[in-house]
C-alpha cells in the first residue's frame, strides 16, 4: 500500500460544500487526513462528508461563515475539540461577487461582502490559527493555505 502524505494529520477546508473545496477535502481525506468540511451551506457541506466517509475517509462537518470572527473561533475550537489538535487550513471559501459591473457602478454593499469574506475572511484564520494568538490550534503559518 502507498504511503498516505497526511496520515495522522487534521485538515480544516472552509468552503468545503462544493468545487475546488469538496474536491481538496476529499484529497486531503484520501492522503490519510482526518478533515473538517465546514461552509455556510450545510447541504453541501454534509454531502462532502458522506462522499468522504463512502470512500473510507474520516470527515466531520461544521457550519461556519468565515466572515465572523466569533464563528471562525468557534470553528477553530470545533476542529480541535473532535480531533485533538489541527495541522492545515485550506482557506478556501470565497465568492465572486457581482460580475460584469463598471468598478465605478459597484454597489457599496457587494464590496463589502466580497472583502469580509475573501480578504477578512482569510485574515480572521491568520490571527486566529497563529500560535501566539490561540496556543490551542498552533498552527504553523506555512501550513495555512490561502
Ligand atoms: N473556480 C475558479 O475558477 C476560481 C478562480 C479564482 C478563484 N477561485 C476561488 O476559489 C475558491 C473556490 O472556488 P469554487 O469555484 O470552488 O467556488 P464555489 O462557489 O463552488 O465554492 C465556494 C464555497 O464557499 C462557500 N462560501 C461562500 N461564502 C462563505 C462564507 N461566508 N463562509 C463560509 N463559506 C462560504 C460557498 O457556500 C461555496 O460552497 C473561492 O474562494 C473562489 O473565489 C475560484
Amino acid at each position: 500500500m502507498t504511503e498516505q502524505r497526511f496520515s495522522g494529520k487534521v485538515a480544516l477546508v472552509t468552503g468545503g460544500a462544493s468545487g475546488i473545496g469538496r474536491a481538496s477535502a476529499q484529497l486531503f481525506a484520501k492522503e490519510g487526513a482526518s478533515v473538517v468540511v465546514s461552509d455556510v451551506a450545510v447541504e453541501g457541506g454534509e454531502e462532502t462528508v458522506r462522499l468522504i466517509e463512502e470512500d473510507g475517509g474520516e470527515a466531520s462537518f461544521v457550519e461556519a461563515d468565515v466572515s465572523k470572527a466569533a464563528q471562525v473561533e468557534a470553528l477553530v475550537g470545533r476542529a480541535v475539540e473532535a480531533y485533538g489538535r489541527l495541522d492545515y487550513a485550506f482557506n478556501n471559501a470565497g465568492i465572486e461577487g457581482r460580475m460584469a459591473t463598471n468598478t465605478a457602478d459597484y454597489p457599496d454593499e457587494d464590496w463589502d461582502r466580497v472583502i469580509a469574506i475573501n480578504l477578512k475572511g482569510v485574515a480572521v484564520y491568520e490571527t486566529r490559527d497563529s500560535p501566539d494568538a490561540q496556543p490551542r490550534s498552533r498552527l504553523d503559518r506555512q501550513q495555512l493555505l490561502c
